[in-house]
């Protein structure tokens, strides 16, 4: 497919950069190029912070209503190229056209709902133990933020960031994965055509140590929100710990999902197909563990196998398509060698297990997998499933809390006391109860342990893009 894509520059304030050197973007399922993006680096890094410092003033000190109608217009453009961007978005990121359209209307609601929630960002005002004292509490923008965005919801997670920083008076310099930019660089344009002012949206795409090594040791830029790997996401903090930034890490996770004996199992099925192979299994809320409890295991094992048989593999674009590419090469190997290694070391091969062609990687289904093995302990990333068995609400908490990731995990069960136990003994900054389609513009997604700190979504989402002043005014008595 050939997309009438305008010359492919980055909008630094008033600039359209296209530097002196380009990135190929080429579509994961066919290898056919779809653009060229600008390769820029420290001194285009640069320049979009001086542009997003320059416009902050402005920016910040214009009304919260002033705000909520821009961002309301950019959603409405947004909303109106639903279906060039849904295309555009599985050209460049290979998952299914159906999961393109749904990831459009998934990230274009935080632009809506916090077009809205710019309107509530309320200070406090505090008793006084003192007469001649009143306290004032103002909640205000932070200044320059630096989002860093991954490659696998090139558009959600762009406007998940954006919109509440935009929100909340924050202007933003963007560097979008280098492997999917074309659509958040349409989105940058959109914003421009929607009105948002000349630096208050920058975006520099090119490579990621350049560019981020500048905007972490650059002291304009007082907050980084960044969702990719915990590698990235500790070299960050150490980077950004001169300059003391606040920091939003969303770092991956390594989901359980837990069905128990008591558990409706459609509904866990159902659950387990959205849960597992949504995006390729290319999602940080993807189950990686299926822990089943003895007495279920055997007969949800049967029918989730037939259902993963069914899942048809291919091109995106083409829309019978349930599973499309992974990203790339080190992707599809990386899957490879974790299937691998856990047959190797006593796995159970149920379904698929092998790359089909290119980056295409057949849905696989493993059972008798350990805690110990490499592929329970690390984010798969990829449309394998890896079934164990319990017997014990005791055991199944510890296995589920035994790794270093902390992001989500998911329970089913129709006991409400069970549920409230799992809810508050599983060690996670998500719990999905029934259900593993749980993210939503209106509530807070972000991990503990090693997958991170901070929140997105919610009036949570917005407080990361502000600071708290206290004001003491003193009075006559
Ligand atoms: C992610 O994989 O980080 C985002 C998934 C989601 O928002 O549901």
């Amino acid at each position: 497919m050939v997309f009438d894509l305008p010359s492919q520059s980055c909008r630094i304030g008033s600039l359209q950069v296209t530097g002196s050197a380009s990135s190929t973007i080429r579509n994961p399922a066919t290898g056919e190029i779809l653009a060229c993006v600008p390769h820029l680096g420290a001194k285009e890094a640069a320049l979009a912070v001086d542009a997003a410092s320059s416009a902050f003033r402005s920016w910040s000190r214009g009304t919260a209503y002033d705000r909520a109608a821009l961002l309301t217009r950019w959603a409405d453009l947004i909303e109106d190229r639903y279906a060039s961007l849904a295309e555009l978005l599985t050209a460049e990121q290979g998952k299914p056209l159906k999961e393109a359209q749904r990831e459009l209307r998934y990230g274009n609601s935080f632009v809506r709902w916090y077009a809205e929630e710019a309107k509530r960002v309320y200070g406090e005002t505090i008793p006084s133990e003192r007469a001649d004292q009143r306290i004032l509490i103002l909640k205000q923008p932070l200044g320059v933020v630096a989002a860093i965005t991954p490659w696998n919801f090139p558009v959600a997670m762009v406007l998940r960031k954006v919109a509440p920083a935009l929100a909340a008076g924050c202007t933003v310099v963007l560097k979008p994965a280098p492997e999917t930019p074309l659509s958040a660089l349409q989105l940058v344009e959109l914003a421009a055509q929607a009105g948002i002012p000349e630096g208050v949206l920058n975006i520099v795409t090119g490579p990621a140590e350049d560019i981020g090594a500048v905007w972490m040791a650059d002291p304009r830029v007082r907050k980084v929100t960044f969702t990719g790997s915990t590698e990235v996401g500790r070299l960050l903090m150490s980077q950004s710990a001169r300059t003391l930034k606040k920091l939003t890490l969303e770092l991956g996770g390594n989901a359980a999902m837990i069905v128990c004996a008591d558990a409706d199992l459609a509904r866990a099925l159902s659950g387990s197909m959205f849960g597992k192979f949504r995006n390729a299994g290319q999602t940080c809320i993807s189950v990686n563990r299926f822990l089943l409890h003895d007495h279920i295991a055997q007969s949800f094992t049967e029918r989730f196998v037939e259902q993963v048989r069914s899942l048809r593999v291919g091109n995106g674009s083409d829309p019978s398509s349930d599973i499309g590419p992974l990203i790339n090469e080190d992707g599809c190997n990386k899957v490879e060698d974790l299937v691998n290694d856990a047959l190797r070391s006593g796995a159970t091969l149920l379904l698929g297990g092998k790359r089909i062609k290119g980056t295409f990687f057949a849905p696989t289904v493993l059972a008798d997998v350990t805690p110990s093995m490499r592929i329970a302990q690390e984010e798969i990333f990829g449309p394998v499933a890896c079934l164990s068995t319990f017997n014990d609400d005791d055991t199944a908490i510890r296995t589920a809390n035994d790794i270093s990731h902390g992001l989500v995990h998911y329970v089913y069960t129709e006991q409400l006391s069970r549920a409230f136990r799992y809810s508050e003994e599983l060690e996670a900054g998500m719990v999905g109860i029934n259900g593993t389609a749980i993210s939503c513009a209106h509530a807070p997604f972000g991990g503990i342990k090693q997958s991170g700190y901070g929140r997105e979504g919610g009036h949570h989402g917005i407080d990361e893009f502000l600071q708290v002043k206290y004001v003491s005014i003193g009075i006559a008595s």
